[in-house]
């Protein structure tokens, strides 16, 4: 079976993730140690759904199925103002509006749904759902998918909060000299500076959550408000199946985090299950699909002076026999994981080690 857990598989694993060359040691080590059967539901997300993952495995114990279980978790970060990545609160696109993009999947039925560009609402996840339940569509965006969510009884709120408003502003005072926006003069300002460094510029943060039940059947969900300060329009990863998510039953489910460009180009999600379906393990898939978008990275413009990507990608997998694994192109990263009982933070494999922030 696709992803069991075998001496032969380990060694095999470790083989080839040797064979990677930059490739951390902690990439052998993630895929060791989470190769083993479930003893329970396995719920696994991006760092910033720890409560998710809890959420998701108390559901899918009383018997709620994955996908709806993960709706339901990566509701509390939808919900939570201090999260500017997703939903109510996250950072809105060039003109101050919210924007957000979701996905869901189920595994049994091999359905989808999606909403892009959804203004308004606070939890596209659940609409993504009702997309995937009572329409024979797999996508609705913008104004269509407001109604929709509306005709659903959704409720219309604002979803810029006071701290994300201010994020914009100090992004839209500061980006340009060649506008009449004007940062204040007191107290000094250093947003400027930190701008040049990357510091605010532009954030990719999102949500997957995907999770497995003690039957073996998959579910998945992701869920952002996407690139801040994007062009309004803008439609990331997140709510295309087979890029930001993608899930089959026979195989595992996968999801991603960070630049959406770079993993639509390279159908990230579904590249990921299908190295799995040949037998990679979950870590091990995830670090060839980002070895893929390093791969085909021409444009210098997302490169740094060593010639590599200037952004990060992070790829998450699960696969149908419990295990799982996540990795990022750069060090550093995390994810949250529900497995045997326990819920936890554990660091993601990667390609390149982060070099030290400069003073
Ligand atoms: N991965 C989220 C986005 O690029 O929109």
């Amino acid at each position: 079976m696709a992803g069991e857990f075998t001496r032969r598989g380990f060694l095999r694993t470790a083989a080839a993730t040797a064979a990677l060359g930059p490739v951390s040691a902690s990439a052998t080590q993630g895929a060791a140690a989470t190769a083993r059967k479930p003893d329970g539901p396995v719920v696994i997300a991006s760092a910033n759904g720890l409560r998710a993952t809890a959420r998701a495995a108390e559901l899918i114990a009383q018997g709620v199925t994955p996908v709806d279980a993960v709706v339901a978790g990566v509701a509390i970060v939808e919900a939570d103002p201090d999260d500017h990545s997703v939903g109510y609160g996250g950072l809105p696109n060039e003109r101050g509006v919210v924007e957000l993009d979701a996905s869901v999947m189920d595994g049994p039925t091999h359905n989808s749904g999606a909403v892009a560009a959804l203004q308004r609402v606070k939890h596209p996840a659940q609409v993504a759902l009702r997309v995937m339940r009572r329409t024979d569509h797999a996508l609705l965006v913008g104004a269509g998918a407001l109604e929709f969510a509306k005709a659903h009884g959704f409720k219309e709120e604002e979803l810029l909060t006071d701290e994300a408003r201010e994020m914009w502003l100090k992004w839209k005072e500061r980006h340009s000299d060649r506008d009449d926006w004007l940062p204040p003069l007191e107290p000094p300002d250093n947003g400027a500076a930190e701008i040049k460094s990357g510091g605010m510029l532009y954030t990719h943060g999102t949500i997957n959550c995907d999770a497995v039940d003690l039957h073996g059947n998959l579910g998945g969900v992701t869920t952002t408000s996407g690139l801040s300060y994007k062009i309004p329009g803008r439609v990331g990863d997140s709510p295309i199946i087979g890029a930001g998510l993608y899930v089959d039953n026979a195989v595992g489910a996968a999801g991603s985090t960070g630049r959406g460009e770079a993993v639509i180009k390279n159908c990230g999600a579904f590249a990921t299950v299908e190295l799995m379906r040949q037998g990679k393990p979950p870590v091990e898939a995830c670090l060839q699909v980002l070895k893929r978008i390093v791969a085909h990275l021409t444009d210098p413009r997302l490169k740094d002076s060593s010639g590599r990507p200037n952004f990060d990608v992070k790829m998450y997998a699960l696969a149908k026999d419990g295990t799982f694994g996540a990795a990022a192109i750069w060090s550093g990263g995390q994810f949250a994981v529900h497995s045997a009982g326990r819920n936890r933070l554990e660091d993601t494999a990667y390609l390149y080690e982060r070099p030290p922030k400069e003073q």
